[in-house]
């Protein structure tokens, strides 16, 4: 939306504009590797626990007449939850070169379509209508909360990659510690924006902006 156009002369709602071909693409590439990531996660937690899974498997051998010890066991079942952990961070890596795909598409845009020109056109539609301001207040929460997901996800990212490589640079025991707390901590604002990102598209396409779920599909308008 250029920034004469307003909602009132336009009668269009401001979230319903075009995304390029490549958001498009980005968007749902980027959508499926979180989910993974986020599966990777939830299985590491129940199925492959390895402190449930260590007296799993002390009872299947137990009941091959083999007996071994706690510590022995929860290596055994360490071992599945490292496999799961490998795939994590695979698809870190992938995640971390999309978040720069990100940056290489933002250039490539036209200037009318690039995120900040949006961002800035947001303020400036919020500033001017009397009218339906909520909706514009709506909107600019939106674009802000894209800019803060950007940034959790350069902060993800980043320490995801310091614990992946942290034995080629160096970092000591306490200080991967404090790091994989950190990013571990950083995964709730992650499921938070998610779950108020499906919520906001979800209740914009019910209520006021019909075609914003099918507009990142088909690309709008
Ligand atoms: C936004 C999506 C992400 C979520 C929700 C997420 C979540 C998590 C969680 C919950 C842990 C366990 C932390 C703990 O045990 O305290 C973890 C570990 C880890 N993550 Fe992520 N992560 C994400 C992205 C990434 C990225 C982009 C990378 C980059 C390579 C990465 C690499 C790692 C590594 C290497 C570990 C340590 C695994 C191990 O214990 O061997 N993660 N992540
Ligand atoms: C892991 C889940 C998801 C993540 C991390 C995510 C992330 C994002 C991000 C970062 C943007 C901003 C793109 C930009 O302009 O730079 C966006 C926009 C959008 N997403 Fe998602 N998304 C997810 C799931 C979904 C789902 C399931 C839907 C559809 C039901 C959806 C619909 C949309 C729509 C319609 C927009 C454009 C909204 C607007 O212009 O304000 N997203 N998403």
């Amino acid at each position: 939306m250029k920034q004469n156009e307003t909602f009132e002369n336009t009668g269009k709602s401001p979230f319903l504009q075009k995304h390029a071909t490549a958001i498009r693409i980005w968007h749902w590439l980027f959508f499926a590797t979180i989910a993974f990531i986020i599966i990777t996660v939830l299985f590491e937690s129940t199925m492959f626990n390895p402190r449930e899974n260590a007296s799993m498997v002390q009872n299947v051998l137990k009941e091959k007449n083999a007996t071994v010890t706690e510590e022995r066991a929860r290596a055994v079942a360490h071992e599945y939850g490292d496999k799961l952990w490998d795939l994590h961070k695979l698809l870190g890596f992938g995640l971390s070169l999309l978040f720069i795909a990100r940056i290489i598409i933002e250039i490539t845009l036209s200037e009318e379509e690039k995120f900040k020109t949006r961002m800035k056109n947001a303020l400036f539609s919020y500033r001017q209508n009397t009218e339906n301001k909520s909706i514009f207040k709506l909107y600019v929460i939106a674009k802000y909360s894209y800019s803060f997901f950007y940034l959790l996800i350069l902060y993800m990212a980043t320490l995801g990659l310091l614990l992946a490589f942290g034995n080629k640079l160096g970092i000591t025991r306490p200080v991967h510690h404090f790091i994989k707390d950190a990013h571990g901590f950083g995964q709730y604002l992650v499921y938070a924006f998610i779950f108020f990102h499906l919520c906001g598209v979800i209740f914009a396409d019910i209520k006021h902006s019909k075609g914003i779920i099918s507009g990142m599909v088909n690309g709008g308008e």
